[in-house]
């Protein structure tokens, strides 16, 4: 069915577009490429921008975040755009008091910790977030024919965040609260589910061409906890989305052991970290779905003609995939150099 907002003809030629059609099982031309954290602390043009302006307000003002989108566009030529916001914005937006501090991450001041503290999390509504829907507005009139992502964070990661009150690389008090309380715990994620598919829905009506859900921590878990206190949750988010005619990326890191169950939650494009090859990432994840990764985040500081084998390395093991999205394990890492970055996306295209 048509979405609302986003003009037809649009729609249609952006569906020819590499990233599109390699997400949806095809092989164009050439190999789609983009970077989780392509707009951010890499680009000096951003940090000019954002000098005075905390993170989430940032989030709230559509100019900066149409600005800071594009910048990468502009820069660095990727097959496709991700909307600048963040994960915790929608939790911000229900009334959750958090904040995110430079060098740490997302810092929450009254951490979920029993049913009483469940009830921060009330449902998003659209009128929530109405920024939101005026920067995709606006962003798929100035990306023309590249493809906008929306994304949000998966309510795993996102509880992670509410129950430690921070960022957490042991996550146990998160885990301490799934094996003792399961009740609380599930009624926690399912609530967390619906304001994470809220916020999605918001960006795909408005016009977002694919979504990512980013379970950055679901990687703590192993594949028993995962199937039993994540999956069900994860699962009735992408639900959400599948009439829609858009692709859905799940990603994770240090998710190998997952990758096979990731896939079964309603993936049409598994993401992958860097530890796991992709052609043996394609094996765990089963057939018909693509994939997306894998470069080292740190290959960025290889010398050149080892990083532009190892761009050649990925491409080819992609290629046991469907489809295949260049991007790399993670996030860019803040201290690469744009130049560097630049140059990949041309080694992936010329492959
Ligand atoms: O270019 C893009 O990828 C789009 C923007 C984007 C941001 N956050 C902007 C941001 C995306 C997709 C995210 C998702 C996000 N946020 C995730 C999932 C992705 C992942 O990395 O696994 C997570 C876990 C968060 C939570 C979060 N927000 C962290 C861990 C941090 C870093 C804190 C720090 O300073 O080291 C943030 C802040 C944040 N989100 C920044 C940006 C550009 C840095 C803030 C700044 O520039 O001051």
């Amino acid at each position: 069915p048509p979405r609302e907002g986003a003009p037809p003809r649009r729609r249609d030629i952006v569906a020819t577009s590499p990233f599109l059609r390699a997400a949806a099982g095809d092989r164009p031309d050439r190999v789609p490429v983009w970077f989780m954290r392509q707009a951010g602390r890499v680009l000096p043009e951003y940090r000019a921008l954002r000098a005075n302006t905390a993170m989430l307000d940032s989030c709230r003002n559509p100019d900066l975040v149409t600005e800071i989108t594009l910048q990468p566009i502009r820069r660095f030529r990727p097959d496709a755009a991700i909307f600048f916001s963040d994960i915790v914005l929608p939790l911000a937006a229900v009334g959750v008091d958090v904040d995110i501090v430079a060098g740490v991450g997302p810092v929450v001041a009254h951490p979920v910790r029993s049913r009483a503290d469940l009830d921060i999390l009330r449902p998003l509504e659209p009128d929530d977030v109405p920024y939101v829907r005026t920067a995709v507005g606006s962003l798929i009139r100035e990306l023309g024919t590249t493809p906008l992502i929306g994304f949000a964070g998966a309510p795993f990661t996102l509880a992670s965040y509410l129950i430690e009150g921070g960022p957490s690389r042991s996550h146990i008090r998160t885990k301490a609260l799934m094996y003792s309380e399961p009740e609380l715990w599930h009624d926690l994620l399912g609530r967390l589910a619906d304001i994470t598919a809220a916020f999605l829905r918001v960006q795909v009506d408005a016009g977002a061409d694919a979504v990512q859900l980013f379970d950055s921590w679901a990687g703590a878990l192993s594949e028993d906890d995962y199937r039993r206190y994540v999956a069900p949750h994860s699962s009735r988010v992408l639900a959400a989305f599948a009439d829609d005619g858009i692709p859905r990326i799940h990603f994770g890191v240090n998710t190998g052991q997952l990758l096979g169950a990731m896939g079964e939650v309603g993936a049409d494009v598994v993401g992958v970290d860097w530890r796991v090859p992709l052609d043996e990432a394609v094996k765990r994840i089963g057939p018909g779905r693509s994939v997306q990764g894998n470069l080292d985040p740190a290959a960025v500081f290889a010398p050149g003609d080892l990083l532009a084998e190892k761009v050649r390395d990925v491409c080819r093991r992609g290629a046991a995939a469907p489809g295949h999205i260049f991007n790399l394990g993670h996030g860019v890492l803040p201290e690469s150099d744009p130049g560097v970055l630049a140059h990949i996306v041309d080694l992936v295209h010329q492959f």
